[in-house]
């Protein structure tokens, strides 16, 4: 039976595809598997291929460029199903070995979403319900020495298989949890070794567009409207393959966002997404295998914190300082990283992030502008004044390019910082200034605190050089690194030039205010936890009297809290 077939035997998948809506999907699958068309059909598949002439051969490898809730994933599943069933794979099979219907996804979410399509149809047709041997949440292993299984766009985890068959679902959207900054074509690449020795074995990619790179848009530029090619590449709007979409559903996408619209739902590849940096450019600044820099005496450092809950996000920490080359030009070192991920109690990282700070004299730190207002808060507890960056992240992204194109920066060599700066995406505004951001389902925690840490230290060490023209600050020592009593460093040494110039937000220790608030919480939170306890601290109580007689409430209820003692 030819899938043609199984698609309209009652006792196959009938059940599925009675709907008219379908037929689009029928003409890929009687092309994808060489069977005849007929002339309304021939037409359809020219529109959706480029090609004038129709395969006559079962093909090995298909991409398809189509719009969301066109249909992909089902029609993945049902295909998986069809090569599980139908096919017999045991003559290509070692003793002991199984055939690997691998269906690799984005996330865990959309894999079992693919899996259960799968798992129904086997299911809930009498002929292959008993074919299956034993599901779990990740694999149906049937009878016949064929296993379906489910991956998550893993390099690792998707090597080292025999493998009958790969359906790669959203191929444009893999970000994966290692540190390639081009998964899908590194995925895709290891695991056509796999499929070698099976005659037979099927590659099929699904995906809507996104911007002009990756495996898809490699696929589509060399192989979409070739006659004759033998990887077929068929592109085709949302409706074209699902007209069971209401126009009124794709028209609503299209008011709001046209430019997303017309990759999401008509299936073009973006044309307003550029790469934002090239790998050439990043790698120039990469140092390699320069990891951390330990803390030097009297160098000024800079920091930049991307906060997160705790719940999705990773929280990561980057500190940098300035260094003048041998022509005179400042260049920004970036000399630690640290990112901590998902799910993590934010008050714990913080406080290690803290002593971290500490440990580099830094005593104010800049952090993303959409934190909220509790990272001020808790970094406070600790002595650390965090001012939200005065600039939008993609705005930071802006000003870090001319400073890694022009050599200015001395990167760590961190995957995850070079994976995210080569996955950073322009996107071009029809007026006004472009846009930086992450890729969708992609991440940019970690370029974001060093980007802030990299443009923070050049734009504090350039005010140096202004405010040293200016004899009016002369004189006027304050957080001198090295120079003064502020405790920036810890070597005391005579003051240079640069040191003696007003204080900058970047570098001025926390505000009088901010340590007063910070030491005032750091005694509540001491009296918090001894009144739980029922128990006296050693050595008397640090909230009675130290406010050196000032009312001692403010240690507790603050300016604007209640005296709750
Ligand atoms: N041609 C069609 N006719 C009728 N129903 C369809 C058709 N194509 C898809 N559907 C239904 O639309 C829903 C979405 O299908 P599916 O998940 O396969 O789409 P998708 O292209 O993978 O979507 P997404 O882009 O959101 O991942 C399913 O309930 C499916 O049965
Ligand atoms: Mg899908």
């Amino acid at each position: 039976m030819n899938i043609v077939q199984a698609l309209n035997d009652p006792k196959v998948f009938a059940r599925f595809f009675k709907a008219e809506s379908w037929n689009a999907w029928r003409v890929f699958l009687a092309a994808l598997f060489g069977l005849p068309l007929t002339y309304d059909q021939l037409q359809l598949y020219k529109q959706c291929t480029g090609r004038n002439t129709a395969p006559t051969q079962p093909l090995n490898e298909a991409w398809l460029v189509v719009g969301r809730r066109g249909g992909k994933s089902f029609v993945l599943a049902t295909i998986a199903t069809f090569l599980a069933c139908f096919r017999d794979w045991r003559p290509y099979l070692a003793p002991g070995e199984v055939g690997t219907i691998m269906i690799i996804a984005q996330d865990r979410a959309q894999a079992r979403s693919i899996k259960r399509y799968v798992s129904g149809m086997l299911r809930e047709v009498p002929m292959f319900a008993p074919l299956i041997e034993d599901e779990t949440a990740i694999a149906i292993r049937l009878r016949n020495r064929v296993v379906i299984e489910i991956h998550t766009a893993s390099f690792r985890s998707t090597r080292g298989y025999t493998i009958v068959a790969v359906l790669a679902d959203e191929v444009a959207y893999w970000e994966s949890d290692e540190t390639s900054a081009e998964p899908d074509v590194e995925i895709i690449n290891a695991i056509k070794p796999g499929m070698a020795t099976i005659p037979g074995a099927v590659l099929l990619c699904a995906s809507s567009p996104h911007a002009r790179r990756g495996a898809l848009w490699d696929a589509y530029r060399k192989h979409f409207g070739k006659d004759d090619d033998p990887v077929l590449v068929w592109q085709a709007a949302t409706r074209t393959m699902n007209p069971a979409v209401p126009q009124s559903y794709i028209d609503a996408h299209m008011a709001e966002d046209p430019a997303r619209a017309r990759a999401e739902y008509f299936a073009q590849f973006r044309t307003d997404v550029e790469t934002f940096i090239s790998r050439e450019v990043v790698d120039a600044a990469v140092v390699p295998d320069r990891h951390e820099l330990p803390r030097i005496g009297g160098v000024r450092y800079t920091a930049f914190v991307d906060p997160s809950g705790g719940s999705s996000d990773s929280m990561t920490l980057a500190i940098a300082h300035v260094e003048d080359d041998a022509a005179g030009s400042k260049r920004a070192v970036v000399d630690l990283i640290r990112e901590v991920k998902p799910p993590f109690s934010p008050d714990a990282v913080v406080r290690e992030f803290a002593s971290l700070l500490k440990a580099y004299a830094i005593f104010a730190v800049r952090g993303d502008r959409y934190g909220g207002t509790w990272p001020r808060e808790r970094f406070c507890v600790h002595g650390i004044d965090y001012q939200p960056a005065g600039k939008t992240t993609s705005d930071i992204y802006l000003e870090l390019l001319p400073v890694l194109n022009s050599n200015r920066a001395e990167l760590l060599d961190h995957a995850r910082l070079i994976m995210q700066l080569c996955q950073l995406e322009r996107h071009a505004a029809g007026s006004g200034k472009d846009s930086v951001r992450h890729p969708p389902g992609g991440h940019d925690d970690v370029v974001n605190a060093v980007a802030g840490a990299i443009v923070t230290a050049l734009n504090a060490a350039s005010q140096d050089v202004v405010s040293v023209a200016m004899p009016v600050v002369a004189g006027t020592l304050r957080s001198v690194p090295g120079g003064s009593s502020l405790g920036h460093a810890d070597a005391v040494v005579a003051p240079t030039p640069a040191a003696l110039r007003p204080p900058i937000d970047e570098l001025r220790p926390a505000s009088p205010d901010a340590q007063r608030e910070a030491r005032r919480q750091a005694i509540n939170n001491d009296r918090t936890a001894y009144t739980q306890q029922g128990l006296r601290p050693a050595g008397g109580e640090p909230w009675r009297g130290h406010a050196g007689g000032v009312d001692e409430s403010f240690f507790w209820g603050g300016s604007t809290g209640k005296r709750a003692w």
